[in-house]
């Protein structure tokens, strides 16, 4: 495909802007599977812990619960501190045999702190994860009518294992699960359904360090501006609506000053091309004690479940032909 990466952003941002008033109001919130949802991940959940078992065990009944059918990407690998561990990233995924897909991405894990054996890692990424399984709940009406069977577009939920460094951040130390799925996912010889599907995703939004007071994202790369774009335009159209609470924007029509290391590595050098929704600065509470459920902001968190539902049904429904954001030279 030869359509340039900007032609396609263009595309689907005009695709937004087109909707005069957002259809949103047939996908109402749900934040009582919400505050659930929380409540099943946001516990201690280091790799090689009964919490980590168990919340893998939960995103894995949740997401049959909201009819994905679920694989698991399972290795084990020498890490500092622990030692031999086992990761297990978790890949929920609806219509497995269309054409393309949408990636919705988290990490479910938790840092490890020697000192604070108690630390919940609310915002990093509880929240993000509970957000992703939100999403597929509140748009299930359509996710499991008009959504299923379509041969042009599937959608991924991928939940990634051990992307907190254990001891200190480095290549090697860090992202464990997403470099180990990217490396599957290219793999022709890879069994099921996912073999050579890295190819196969238009875009991976990587959700990251959300539910703190006063979000900001800025668009982090080129490519995927007119979906960041979209966000922004969907934020805009919902409160002027009066649909969100609070005056506060989250979405910056800006780019961001820098890269910032995360899950999304692996999958960028393999020229998938990523949205990267982290909100910079990080929240002050970011590694720290206080990354727990008393200091979650929940009108901002409430606010991006709306405004992120409407994006990943906006995509979904005005999908037609191929998003190709991928460079135009490969
Ligand atoms: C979800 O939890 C938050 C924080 O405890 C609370 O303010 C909110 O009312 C809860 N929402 C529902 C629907 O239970
Ligand atoms: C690590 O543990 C797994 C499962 O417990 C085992 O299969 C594997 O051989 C171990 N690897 C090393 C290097 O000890
Ligand atoms: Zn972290």
């Amino acid at each position: 495909m030869l359509r340039s990466a900007l032609v396609s952003g263009l595309t689907i941002q005009l695709l937004v802007l087109a909707v005069f008033a957002l259809d949103v109001t047939q996908f109402p919130d749900d934040n009582q599977h919400f505050n659930r949802t929380l409540a099943g991940i946001m516990r201690p959940r280091v790799v090689g812990t009964n919490g980590h078992k168990e919340v893998e065990n939960f995103i894995k009944r949740e997401l049959n619960t909201l009819g994905f059918s679920t694989e698991v990407d399972q290795f084990s690998e020498r890490v500092p501190i622990l030692g031999n561990v086992t990761f297990t990233n978790i890949i929920g995924v609806l219509n497995p045999n269309a054409r393309d897909f949408l990636a919705l991405a988290c990490h479910y894990d938790s840092k490890y702190f020697q000192d604070d054996p108690g630390f919940v890692a609310a915002i990093d990424s509880a929240v993000p994860c509970a957000t992703m399984l939100n999403t597929a709940k509140t748009l299930s009406s359509y996710l499991l009518g008009d959504f299923k069977d379509r041969s042009d577009i599937g959608l991924m939920l991928i939940f990634f294992d051990g992307e907190e460094a254990i001891k200190d951040w480095s290549d090697t130390d860090s992202i464990y699960g997403s470099r180990h799925l990217a490396a599957k996912l290219s793999n022709t010889r890879t069994s099921g359904g996912l073999g050579r599907s890295i190819d196969r995703i238009e875009v991976l939004v990587l959700l990251d360090l959300i539910g703190a007071a006063n979000p900001k994202f800025y668009s982090f790369y080129p490519n995927t501006y007119g979906l960041h774009h979209s966000l922004s335009e969907i934020e805009l159209s919902l409160s002027a609506d009066r649909k969100l609470e609070g005056k506060n924007l989250m979405f910056m029509r800006r780019p961001s000053t820098g890269f910032i290391d995360d899950d999304h590595r692996p999958f960028l050098q393999q020229n998938v091309p990523v949205l990267h929704l982290i909100t910079t600065p990080f929240p002050p509470q970011w590694h720290t004690p206080n990354d727990n459920a008393a200091n979650l902001h929940w009108p901002s968190i409430r606010n991006f479940n709306k405004i992120f539902r409407a994006f990943v049904y906006e995509y979904l429904k005005r999908h037609k032909e191929q998003v190709n954001l991928r460079a135009a030279f490969r």
